[in-house]
């Protein structure tokens, strides 16, 4: 599992070596660490364009120092007012003389205002940001990340600022997140452990990424529930038990998951996670109808089946987060992969279709993350050079961590996050696979 190559490169002969031969130098990523919650230096405002956004208040809970003459951590470009083309030049000269100097692992943000479907020019200049953001983000380097927030209230945003411009929010770049207006529920919630008093179940959480999740929302203060098959008992009891939750032995694909589900929660459930997932790689000529059915059934009829019957029941209370798992395969598309591809682009769909109809009948968001080339037992499987390219072939220039999606999930399980709905944000270092 481990990235020997990052390791290299953080030598001064592999730092050498690697610049002479022209190949990628991967920064190690800052991350959150108890000891270490927000980046080291400070923050910078700047705007482009004239801004009704009340930002500084918002800003000012980030724990960043003031930016200007010290280390600069973080920028934050409100780039709201950007109406026309002509004020895109702003943007330009706002970050033009501040972007060297950003720390590595350092942060910049960009806000832009939704489109305006009855104003050609703004919605040029609002949509120009977006391949802005993008291309910055494929060649700022040093583990510096930069994301696009499409927002009209500052404050509805505070959890998705807070987390981009953090330590949690490494592996996610060149990604662009809407947020939904004031109108919705955001509940203030205790800044150590916002879960706190609240249940969250996590499906597959016996190992990989699910665990890592399952441990993520038990440090936010959750109760947590470790769902995984019954042939996976050992270790989902030991995950369970070591984060002071339940295990729940229950194969997702049951006829009667869902009602399996109401009947162990009885005081039912704020957080859902759809982390389950299989793979069976082959060829659409050489596919067996087996291999493609038991795909799309665990990654996505099960999702569907137990996500209707939860919400149906009301198993799933008001306030509460669903959070499925989508993957770039799903978006971009992947050799062998049609079926598991099929499954997770399903997701995508799901979520962009159910959200709304979620948040106005249950008052419950749903949102999928899309996890690229993450360090894993299964990806640790794959051939070498194979390996390699997955994990090189992406603006950061190596593998994400569990940490990074179980973070992403956190962000979108927040109580105070119920203006972030529909949303599918990829965890993949910004990928160069797909848009
Ligand atoms: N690892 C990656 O690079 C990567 C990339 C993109 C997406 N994903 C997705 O992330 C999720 C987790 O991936 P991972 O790498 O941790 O996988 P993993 O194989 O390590 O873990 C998956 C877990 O899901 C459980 N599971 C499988 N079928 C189940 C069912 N029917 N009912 C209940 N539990 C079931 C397994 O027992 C296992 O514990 C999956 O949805 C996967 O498709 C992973």
């Amino acid at each position: 599992m481990a990235d020997r190559y990052l390791r290299f490169t953080a030598t001064a002969p592999g730092r050498f070596l690697t610049h002479r031969l022209g190949l990628p130098q991967p920064a190690a990523l800052t991350r959150f660490s108890p000891e270490r919650p927000v980046l080291d230096g400070g923050l910078l405002h700047l705007t482009a364009g004239r801004s009704a956004l009340a930002l500084a208040p918002v800003l000012a809970r980030t724990g960043l120092g003031p930016g200007g003459a010290g280390r600069t951590a973080a920028v934050v470009l409100d780039a709201t007012g950007v109406r026309d083309v002509e004020a895109l030049a702003e943007v330009h000269a706002a970050l033009h003389p501040v972007v060297r100097s950003v720390i590595p692992s350092g942060r910049v943000v960009v806000l832009g205002a939704p489109l305006d479907p009855a104003d050609h020019h703004q919605a040029a200049a609002q949509q120009a940001l977006e391949g802005f953001t993008r291309s910055l983000g494929k060649e700022i380097g040093r583990g510096r990340t930069v994301n696009l927030v499409r927002l009209t209230d500052a404050a509805a945003a505070e959890s998705t600022l807070r987390f981009l411009l953090s330590p949690k929010s490494a592996y996610v770049s060149g990604q662009v997140v809407e947020v939904g207006g004031a109108t919705r529920e955001t509940a203030a919630a205790d800044g150590d452990r916002p879960l706190a008093g609240r249940t969250a179940l996590v499906t597959g959480a016996a190992r990989g990424i699910g665990e890592a999740v399952a441990e993520t929302l038990a440090r936010d203060g959750a109760r947590v529930v470790v769902l995984d098959v019954p042939q996976a008992e050992p270790d989902a009891r030991r995950v369970a038990d070591r984060l002071g939750g339940t295990a729940l032995l229950l194969d997702m694909t049951a006829a009667d998951a869902g009602a399996r589900i109401a009947e162990a929660l009885p005081d039912g459930l704020d957080v859902l996670i759809h982390n389950a997932g299989i793979t069976r790689d082959r060829r659409l000529v050489n596919m067996p109808a087996e291999r493609w059915a038991c795909v799309l059934e665990v990654n996505l009829t099960s999702v569907l089946r137990t996500t209707d019957a939860l919400l149906k029941d009301g198993t799933l209370k008001r306030g509460g987060r669903i959070v499925a798992t989508a993957s770039i395969a799903g978006i971009a598309g992947n050799a062998g992969q049609t079926n598991y591809g099929a499954s997770k682009a399903g997701v995508v769909g799901l979520v962009r279709s159910l959200a709304p109809r979620a948040l106005d009948e249950h008052g419950v968001t749903v949102n999928a993350v899309a996890p690229g080339f993450i360090e894993t037992k299964m990806t640790a499987a794959v051939p070498l050079f194979i390996r390699e390219a997955g994990r090189r072939m992406n603006s950061l220039a190596q593998g994400g961590l569990p940490a990074d999606v179980a973070e992403t999930t956190a962000w979108l399980a927040h109580p105070a996050s119920g203006a972030v709905n529909g949303q599918v944000v990829r965890v993949c270092g910004q990928s160069l696979l797909g848009a």
